[in-house]
């Protein structure tokens, strides 16, 4: 194990019903102006909304409402949201919503509470900022990411092209009710437990480290989250089973498996900035990255790739691990090709020419990949 300091800053009520238990107390040390934010309106159809806002009137909060913080979440949006709540005064934000929600919204919290530039100030000037951001809690309604119980943010910047993590406080608490995400249409349910999945390897897959007790913590969660996936394929409403994916969200990003190891992420990296150039499904384009990056890096790390193929797939080599990850792939319904991808713009040579330009390179994996070779993989899913 590296040396790590651990520190658990959300609070975290999971089960049915939690919000109508827990919501009014979980507030009542914060102020009376409640930013209530969420997405493109799902939660006024599925009746989160209803409930939600029936919750905050009998706890005698003044809400402001911030709506259609859209899926990958730009920093426009960001400054819209930080206006609106240094306007209101705001003492709390609540976000409803998925990842994109949550990661607008602790911007939004450090924004507001400064009159810098964060993004300069983080992506141009490498500091973090020093204020303390509003207090924010999250209400999840689509998980995967993971976003409820950490800092960081991923925002996209439309002007420079660029979607990157950014970094504020995480919530202060989170409700996770695996009946709010009962509307999830199947596809999101899929592509959001893919990204699970994607965050727990591209952990594991860090600086091979043989004897470490957060790989074997991590391996778990991929096994669970590949065994419930595959119960959903047989009833996608199986309660049991988005409950358990919903915990494997939040264990597989809110740090307890990076702890005492190196990370890697460097598929994350390649799909943020496929991201920023295409506005793709961030689950849905790790599906496609995943195993053309892996078997260009199996050679680096064959031995925890063989134990990855053992216990998450079942199957007793390196390379049967791989081609069981992609067919898992198919076998969940998620794309496999870049031309399957829901993309604003056509996903040509030259667009991942670019992708492979600017997305960051991590040092740390078991192999430093060239902009060429990252050109190679994308190219390897067209
Ligand atoms: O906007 P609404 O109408 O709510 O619709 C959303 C959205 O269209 C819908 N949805 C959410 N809850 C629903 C629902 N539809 C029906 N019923 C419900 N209960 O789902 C769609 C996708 O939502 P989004 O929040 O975009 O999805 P996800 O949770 O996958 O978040 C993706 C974002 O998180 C970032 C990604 O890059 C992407 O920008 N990530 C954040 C991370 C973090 N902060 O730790 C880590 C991840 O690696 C990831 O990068
Ligand atoms: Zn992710």
């Amino acid at each position: 194990m590296e040396s790590f300091v651990f520190e658990y800053a959300t609070k975290v009520y999971f089960g049915k019903g939690t919000a109508k238990e827990y919501l009014a107390k979980a507030l009542s040390t914060y102020g009376r102006n409640v930013m209530l934010a969420y997405g493109g309106g799902s939660i006024k159809q599925n009746g989160v909304y209803e409930e939600l806002t029936v919750i905050l009137k009998d706890a005698g909060k003044t809400v402001t409402e911030f709506s259609g913080i859209m899926p990958n979440p730009t920093y426009t949006k960001v400054q819209e949201g930080a206006a609106l709540a240094k306007k209101e005064k705001i003492d709390f934000i609540l976000a409803v919503g998925g990842g994109s929600v949550i990661d607008c919204c602790k911007i939004i919290a450090a924004q507001a509470m400064m009159d810098e530039d964060l993004w300069e100030m983080e992506m141009e000037r490498h500091q973090l900022p020093s204020v303390q951001p509003l207090p924010m809690g999250a209400i999840v309604t689509a998980s995967g990411t993971g976003a409820e119980m950490n800092g960081g943010a991923v925002i996209t910047n439309e002007e420079k092209k660029i979607k990157t993590g950014l970094f504020s406080a995480p919530p202060r608490f989170a409700i996770l009710d695996p009946e709010y995400t009962k509307s999830v249409p199947p596809m999101q349910v899929f592509s959001g437990a893919f990204d699970t999945l994607s965050h727990a390897m591209e952990t594991y897959f860090g600086r091979s480290d043989m004897d470490n007790v957060s790989d074997d913590v991590a391996l778990a969660i991929m096994r669970n989250t590949v065994v419930n996936m595959r119960r959903l394929l047989t009833d996608i409403n199986d309660m049991q089973a988005r409950g358990n994916l919903m915990w494997d969200s939040a264990m597989a990003e809110n740090g307890i498996l990076k702890v005492g190891r190196v990370t890697d992420f460097q598929a994350h990296q390649i799909e943020h900035q496929l991201g920023a150039f295409t506005d793709c499904n961030h689950g849905q384009g790790l599906a496609v990255i995943h195993p053309a990056y892996y078997r260009h890096i199996v050679k680096n790390a064959e031995e925890k790739f063989t134990r990855f193929a053992k216990i998450v797939f079942n199957v007793d080599n390196a390379k049967a691990g791989i081609d069981a990850l992609a067919d898992f792939i198919r076998e969940c319904g998620l794309p496999t090709k870049m031309g399957q991808l829901k993309s604003k713009v056509e996903i040509s040579p030259e667009v991942l020419r670019k992708v492979a330009d600017t997305c960051n390179i991590i040092k740390c994996n078991p192999r430093e990949l060239s902009r060429d070779e990252i050109y190679e993989i994308l190219m390897e899913c067209m």
